[in-house]
């Protein structure tokens, strides 16, 4: 099949590539972009370990291809730190053990910065909500979502507006 042109911005920078139709959006960032913190681990949309944020919302990279993604912004969990430091949400998962293996984190992250983004003192049913895309087989998830209870306050304290900055 013919390849095609696209262009993006992944966290916070101009690229463009040349990709075939059919290759995945995941496979793309993790091959083409070499950016190997979004994982794969069902390739069927069940999971959410693959979740990034295009144009603000988390959705399955697996479930995308990278010619879909052409004129899009993305954010990859390479992008979450700034020279600061983490960033909250990061910082919070650190803090409260909200990862064993990591496998699932990167696909978290995505899923607690879009939901702290659109409801920034969310219930616990809300976190329980918002996460129920991502599975974890380590956690038990509760302290994933102390993690993010824990991230919302942080960032509600700093009055951080947006969460995400490019590095
Ligand atoms: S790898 Fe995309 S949802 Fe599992
Ligand atoms: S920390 Fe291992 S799958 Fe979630």
């Amino acid at each position: 099949m013919t390849k095609k042109t696209i262009n993006l911005t992944v966290n916070g920078r101009m690229r463009a590539a040349f990709v075939a139709p059919r290759m995945l959006l995941s496979d793309f960032i993790r091959h083409e972009l070499e950016l190997p913190g979004t994982h794969v681990g069902c390739e069927h949309g069940v999971c959410g370990s693959c979740n990034v944020i295009v144009d603000g919302k988390a959705v399955r990279s697996c479930l995308m291809f990278a010619v879909q993604a052409d004129g899009s912004e993305i954010t990859t969990v390479e992008g979450y730190s700034t020279e600061g430091g983490l960033h909250p949400i990061q910082q919070a998962f650190w803090e409260e053990h909200g990862l064993q293996c990591g496998f699932c984190t990167p696909g978290m992250l995505a899923a607690a910065k879009e939901l702290l983004e659109a409801n920034p003192d969310p219930s616990d049913e809300d976190i329980r909500e918002a996460i129920s895309g991502n599975l974890c087989r380590c956690t038990g998830y509760e302290f994933i979502i102390n993690a993010i209870r824990s991230a919302a306050k942080a960032m509600r304290d700093a009055d951080i507006k947006n969460t995400l900055q490019p590095v």
